[in-house]
C-alpha cells in the first residue's frame, strides 16, 4: 500500500518535472535569439529601448497568435532583424515560456 501511494506521488512529481520542461527550453531559446534586444526574464529593462521587455507582450499580444507566428516566421517589428522562424515544438516551448512570465 505504502509502495503504491509512493508510486503514484513519483509519477504526478515526473508529470509536474516533464510540464516544466518546455517553458524551460523556451526560455533558453529566447534568450539565444532575442536577449540582445529584449528582457527575456521577469525583471530587467530591455537592452534596446524600442523592444518590449517580454514578460509585457500579452499587453498588445495574443500569445497563441504569437506562437503561430513564431512557426510561420515572425517578421513584424524587426526592421533591421533577420527573419525567426522555430519549428512547431520551439514555437511551443517559447510560447509556453512566455505565457509563464506575463506581469
Ligand atoms: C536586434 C534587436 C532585436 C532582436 C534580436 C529581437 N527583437 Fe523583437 N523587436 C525589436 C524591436 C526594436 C521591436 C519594436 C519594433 C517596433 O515597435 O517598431 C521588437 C518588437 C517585437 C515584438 C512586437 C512587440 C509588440 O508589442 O508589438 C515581438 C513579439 C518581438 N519583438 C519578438 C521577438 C522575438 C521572439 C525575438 C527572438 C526570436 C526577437 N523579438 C528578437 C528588436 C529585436
Amino acid at each position: 500500500m505504502m509502495k503504491a501511494v509512493l508510486i503514484v506521488c513519483g509519477l504526478v512529481l515526473a508529470g509536474a518535472a516533464l510540464a516544466q520542461q518546455p517553458a524551460l527550453r523556451g526560455q533558453a531559446l529566447l534568450e539565444d535569439n532575442c536577449a540582445t534586444c529584449h528582457a527575456v526574464g521577469k525583471t530587467g529593462s530591455s537592452p534596446l529601448a524600442t523592444a518590449a521587455p517580454f514578460r509585457t507582450l500579452s499587453r498588445s499580444f495574443d500569445l497563441d497568435k504569437f506562437q503561430i507566428e513564431l512557426q510561420r516566421g515572425l517578421l513584424t517589428g524587426h526592421p533591421d532583424m533577420p527573419e525567426f522562424k522555430f519549428s512547431d515544438d520551439d514555437a511551443r516551448a517559447a510560447a509556453a515560456y512566455l505565457r509563464s512570465i506575463q506581469e
